[in-house]
């Protein structure tokens, strides 16, 4: 019998609710992004989301039912992230779906929000089985984190390395108010680079080039990121000017920009490579939608021979599919822990057993 999971999703600023069938096949994936909400103010905020959410949930689980041909009575479980994320923003989500749990007298399965984005890259049609991928490194890239993760297995992390300060989205987000351009800043980067030439300005890769020690923490620097001292650089370019940029000068400075990310996750990835035998990596998360990014990894992927899983342009930014997924994973391996009681804002990746 098919198993069919309703996911939950409201970390940040976007109110989602999807079915999936199996952990992969996607019925539906309703998503209301508050986008235009934030947008003023450059950024999330937090009351702001949490009272979207409030509003939008129950029309976007009504949508998730309805696109997929469902019912409350044809799920099988719920699945909900429970942190990390905005605590208030959590709250509502997990109140939603631990009311229709406790309702519907079926499970509750608390979802990583992390764990959600790795598992995206195995919800497409051709996604090869998680037993042929193993090892795997996970590049998870978005707008609340950057890290490295090495996957022994379905369940099992190692994290290698992760963002000493802002994540790579955010600094894509910085650079975008620093310029003027709107939010969120990875598409509009992305957009206004076009055309630009990425050599132009040689901004900074982050954590290269000084030795202050070979552990952050107990960390590797090496595979770590930094892109606070991009965000600086970009900053001190831009006061420099005279004038503010525009036309080939903007498209120059947003294409040199937007390499300088796309180079700095490609060469952590890289270097991860070169040290731990994996059969497989991946990259996941918002900034996953971005097009050099992607090709640098593609390229990557075709000099060293390691397939690469690239998450499908559907389900980068947050969504729910993407929990009910990994949530499909924990009850395939029988790893459904106990109902989690509260949301954890600041949970951490941890091993299923
Ligand atoms: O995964 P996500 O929805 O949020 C978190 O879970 O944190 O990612 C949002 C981030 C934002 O910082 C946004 O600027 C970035 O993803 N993003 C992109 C692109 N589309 C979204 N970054 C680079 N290029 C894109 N095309």
């Amino acid at each position: 019998m098919p198993m069919k999971i309703l996911g939950l999703e409201s970390s940040c600023d976007e109110t989602a609710a999807a079915i999936v069938e199996n952990g992969r096949k996607v019925l539906s994936n309703a998503i209301y992004s508050q986008i235009e909400k934030h947008r003023p103010y450059g950024g999330v905020v937090p009351e702001i989301a949490s009272r979207n959410h409030v509003e939008k949930l129950p029309g976007i689980i009504e949508e998730a039912l309805k696109d997929a041909g469902e019912t409350y009575d044809s799920i099988d479980a719920i699945a909900v992230t429970y942190g990390p994320g905005l605590a208030s923003s959590l709250l509502i989500g997990f109140s939603a779906a631990k009311t229709l749990a406790h309702r519907l007298n079926k499970p509750l399965i608390g979802v990583n929000h992390h764990e959600g984005h790795l598992h995206s890259v195995f919800m497409k049609e051709d996604a090869p089985a998680e037993k042929d991928v193993y090892p795997m490194l996970g590049l998870l890239v978005s707008g609340g984190d950057s890290s490295l993760v090495l996957m022994h297995g379905t369940g099992k992390y190692e994290l290698l390395g992760s963002t000493i300060d802002d994540a790579a989205g955010e600094a894509l987000d910085k650079a975008a108010a620093v310029l003027k351009l709107g939010y969120p800043g990875g598409p509009i980067i992305q957009k206004t680079a076009e055309g630009g030439n990425p050599k132009a300005i040689r901004f900074p890769r982050g954590l290269d080039g000084i030795d202050r020690g070979k552990w952050i923490y107990k960390y590797d620097r090496d595979l770590c990121f930094s892109f606070s001292g991009l965000k600086t650089s970009l900053l001190t370019y831009v006061k420099k000017m005279d004038h503010e940029p525009v036309g080939d000068e903007l498209r120059d400075i947003a294409a040199s920009y937007q390499e300088a990310v796309a180079d700095a996750l490609t060469i952590r990835v890289k270097r991860a490579l070169e040290r731990f035998p994996v059969k497989s990596f991946s990259c996941s998360g918002g900034v996953s939608m971005n097009k050099i990014l992607r090709e640098k990894l593609t390229n990557l992927s075709e000099v060293t021979g390691i397939p690469l899983l690239l998450c499908p342009p559907s389900l980068c930014t947050d969504n729910a599919a993407m929990i009910a997924g990994a949530a499909y994973e924990k009850v395939r391996m029988g790893k459904v822990d106990k109902e989690p009681i509260d949301v954890n804002p600041n949970l951490k990746l941890a091993d299923w057993d």
